[in-house]
C-alpha cells in the first residue's frame, strides 16, 4: 500500500469523499510531527477501529507562547512520512499554515472545564485554546469517525473529548495508553534533550506516580500520596510544577475516593519539562 501525501483541504476531501462512497470508516491521528512509537501506536490503534487512517502533521503556532520557541520544534518531514507510512497510514495531511489559518482568520475555540483545571493551563495559559482551535478544524476538515489521542497528554485528551461533545462534532475521541521505554519513561520528542544522567533520573516520574497510585489503592489518603510523590521527585533533583490527583474525566479535585481518579504530574529535569500520569 502506498501512503498518499496531501497538502490542501481540497486534496484531502477528494480522498475522504472516495472512502465515504465506498462505505469505509476512517480515523484521524493529529500530530505535530517528530514522529516516534507513541504516535505510530495511535495509528495502529486507529487501524483496529477503522478501515482507513489519516495522520496530520502541523506544528500549530497558536498553541505556542512567545517564549516557547516555535522555531526550535523538531521538524523532519521525510523521516515522519516514512515512519507513518510504515505504520500503515493511508493518507498524511500536511497542510500549509494558509490552509489552516487563511488570511483574516479570527475565530478561536475557547474551553473551560478540564481546560481550566489548574494543570497545564496554569503554566501555559493560551495552550488549550490553541489546541481546541486546531483540533476542531482538523475534526471538521477530515470528517473522521474516530480521533486517536494519547493518554500521555491526559489533560489534552479530556479537553478535546469534552470539546467534540460540546460542539456536537460527530467524531468519537479514543484515548490510547501511553507508550513507554523499557524502564517506564513515557516516549516523548523531548526525551532527546535529556543528558545521560537526567535520562536515568527521568524514570522516577513514572515510578513515583505508580507507587502513589498503588498506595492510594492500598488506603493511603490522596493528599499524602501526592505529597510523597512530590517529595521523592524533589529529592531526586526535579523541579516539580505539580503532582496532583484528579477526577479522571473532569480533572476537578476529587470529592471522594470512589470516583475514577488519575494522578498527574509535570516536572523539570534541568531544561527539560516532562509530564506523565497514571490511573489510580
Ligand atoms: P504531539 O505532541 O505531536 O502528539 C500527538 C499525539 O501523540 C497526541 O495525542 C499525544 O498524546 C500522542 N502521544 C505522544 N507521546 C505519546 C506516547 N508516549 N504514548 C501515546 N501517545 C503519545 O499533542 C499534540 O501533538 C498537539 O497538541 C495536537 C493534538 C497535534 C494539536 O496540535
Amino acid at each position: 500500500m502506498k501512503t498518499k501525501l496531501v497538502r490542501t483541504l481540497a486534496a484531502l476531501r477528494r480522498e475522504t469523499t472516495k472512502w465515504r462512497k465506498e462505505g469505509l470508516t476512517y480515523a484521524v491521528v493529529p500530530t505535530m510531527g517528530a514522529i516516534h512509537s507513541g504516535h505510530t501506536e495511535l495509528v495502529a490503534q486507529g487501524l483496529t477501529r477503522a478501515d482507513r487512517v489519516i495522520a496530520t502533521i502541523f506544528v500549530n503556532p497558536k498553541q505556542f507562547a512567545a517564549h516557547e520557541d516555535l522555531d526550535k520544534y523538531p521538524r523532519d518531514e521525510d523521516g515522519d512520512v516514512l515512519k507513518l507510512g510504515k505504520a500503515g497510514c493511508h493518507v498524511i495531511y500536511l497542510p500549509t499554515p494558509e490552509e489552516i489559518y487563511p488570511e483574516g482568520f479570527c475565530t478561536t475555540v475557547s474551553a473551560t472545564g478540564p481546560a481550566k483545571a489548574g494543570l497545564e493551563d496554569k503554566f501555559r495559559p493560551q495552550f488549550f485554546d490553541g489546541v481546541c482551535t486546531i483540533v476542531a478544524k482538523l475534526f471538521i476538515q477530515t470528517g473522521a469517525d474516530y480521533a486517536m489521542f494519547g493518554e500521555k497528554d491526559y489533560q489534552q485528551l479530556q479537553v478535546v473529548t469534552r470539546m467534540a461533545k460540546d460542539l456536537s462534532i460527530p467524531i468519537e475521541v479514543i484515548g490510547v495508553a501511553t507508550v513507554r521505554e523499557d524502564d517506564g519513561l513515557a516516549k516523548s520528542s523531548r526525551n532527546v534533550y535529556l543528558s545521560k544522567q537526567e535520562r536515568q533520573q527521568a524514570l522516577a516520574i513514572y515510578s513515583s506516580l505508580s507507587h502513589a497510585a498503588e498506595r492510594i489503592r492500598g488506603g493511603l489518603d490522596i493528599q499524602s500520596a501526592a505529597r510523597l510523590a512530590t517529595r521523592t521527585l524533589m529529592a531526586l533533583g526535579f523541579t516539580v510544577d505539580y503532582v496532583t490527583v484528579r477526577n479522571a474525566a473532569t480533572l476537578a479535585p476529587p470529592q471522594n475516593r470512589d470516583e475514577p481518579l488519575r494522578i498527574i504530574a509535570a516536572a523539570w529535569l534541568g531544561e527539560t519539562r516532562l509530564i506523565d500520569n497514571v490511573a489510580v
